[in-house]
């Protein structure tokens, strides 16, 4: 017989934005990033903006069955660089998201920058359009590291970044590191925490070096250090970065209480997110039609300026052909600890009836071999790793995987 589905509630709902070009690749990313044309006769780079901003109009209004009565708690703009485009490029996303779908009280609006890409009064514009929280890429603060990572900025330029953040009014930015870089000593890995956090941003992600199919990397591969270095840089890490009251909330991130990242919160507690621009992903809860529903959009830049350009109205699917999939039920379980376990202090019990529409029950299978191992916490208040299951995560998603 087939399972049934209990009801499904609508979670909070955020509005992921991708700008899909960069300066230069860098040789380390995989993300959906292409390299911007330099216009020759300035140092500017001819992106297509107006005409990007008008198909993100177009990608949200197809979009817009989708909202059901919510206000966005979240806004991310991704890359990509996003802080490519102008202040009022931004603006105009803005003010269409809001007019189309509305903002809730208190929204948080971040732009991912690289501090290779601005100025003062670039900031100085994006906040006055609404953004209210940077994420800067800095990487390290080693000028080897960043040569080596194709960077287009020096240490000391992130950390001017940060500065010109704050005299532009930003009170909440977060730096993004990497660690595990090629040849990485310990020493240099603390020292580039120790540089960040002397910044005092309000959050930092730090995140382990990871070498991805389909980049320059993965083709010519450096020597990075071996896992028991990993493991030794990574635990001096965490202390240090709690020591400054850095709390780990997440795998990768870190942040001060009451400063964790909104948007990525929403991710990781199954919450719907609608995702426009090339190669964005969406997902949506239909209550009505007891599904999840995932999206994604064309990935190319050209690809996705061409679609049905000479139509005002789209459906949801058509930018995202074929690729509009409703989750199987089998798939939910899993799909929902892929987030929730990655969160330190996990989501509480009733997140997962209320956003699977499935039974707690659905876990029980094998939530009591992985508590008598000791991986997961007792599955009665929330669902969350141990603290010792916490360096185990892929086993433990393992066994939902052998037995959905
Ligand atoms: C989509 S990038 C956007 C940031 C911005 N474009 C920049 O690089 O300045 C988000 C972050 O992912 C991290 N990242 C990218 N590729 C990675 C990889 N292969 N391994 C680990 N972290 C990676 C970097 O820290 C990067 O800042
Ligand atoms: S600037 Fe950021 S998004 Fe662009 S290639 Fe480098 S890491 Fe990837």
């Amino acid at each position: 017989m087939p399972e049934s589905r209990g009801t499904l509630q609508l979670p909070p709902l955020s509005l992921y934005v991708h700008i899909p070009w960069c300066v230069r690749k860098c040789p380390y990313c995989d993300f959906n990033s292409h390299q911007a044309a330099q216009d020759h006769t300035d140092t500017e780079y001819a992106l297509p903006q107006a005409d990007y901003v008008a198909q993100l109009r177009r990608d949200l209004v197809s979009q817009l069955p989708w909202v059901q009565g919510r206000k966005l708690q979240s806004i991310f703009f991704g890359g990509g660089t996003p802080s490519l485009f102008s202040p009022e490029a931004i603006g105009q996303i803005l003010e269409m998201a809001e007019e189309l779908v509305g903002f809730a009280k208190g929204i948080e609006i971040t732009l991912e920058a690289n501090p290779g890409t601005f100025e003062q009064a670039k900031f100085t514009g994006y906040r006055a359009v609404g953004v209210n929280r940077l994420s800067i890429g800095v990487q390290s603060f080693n000028s080897t590291q960043l040569y080596n990572l194709g960077r287009i900025h020096s240490g000391d330029e992130a950390a001017g970044a940060l500065e010109m953040a704050r005299r532009a009014g930003f009170d909440n930015i977060n730096l993004d590191l990497m660690h595990g870089l090629p040849e990485q000593t310990e020493a240099e890995a603390l020292e580039d925490l120790r540089r960040a956090v002397s910044l005092a941003p309000e959050h930092i992600s730090w995140y382990q070096l990871t070498i991805e199919p389909n980049t320059a990397f993965y083709s010519a591969p450096p020597c990075t250090p071996g896992s028991q270095l990993i493991a030794s840089m990574q635990g001096s890490g965490r202390e240090l970065l709690a020591s400054e009251g850095y709390f780990r909330y997440e795998v990768s991130a870190y942040s001060g209480r009451g400063l964790e990242s909104r948007h990525n919160l929403n991710y990781w507690s199954f919450g719907d997110y609608l995702g426009i621009g090339a190669g964005a992903h969406g997902k949506v809860t239909l209550p009505r039609e007891r599904q999840v529903v995932r999206s994604r959009r064309t990935r190319t830049p050209r690809d996705y300026l061409s679609i049905s350009s000479t139509k005002d109205e789209l459906l949801p699917w058509e930018l995202a052909a074929p690729h509009v999939d409703a989750v199987e039920l089998q798939d939910l379980p899993l799909e929902f600890l892929m987030n929730a376990l990655r969160l330190v202090d996990g989501v509480s019990l009733d997140t997962f009836a209320r956003y699977t529409g499935l039974p707690l029950e659905r876990l029980q299978r094998q939530w009591p071999t992985l508590e008598a191992m000791e991986l997961v916490q007792p599955l009665e208040q929330r669902i969350a790793a141990s603290a010792f299951g916490f360096n185990y995560l892929d086993e433990i998603l393992q066994c939902f995987l052998e037995q959905p």
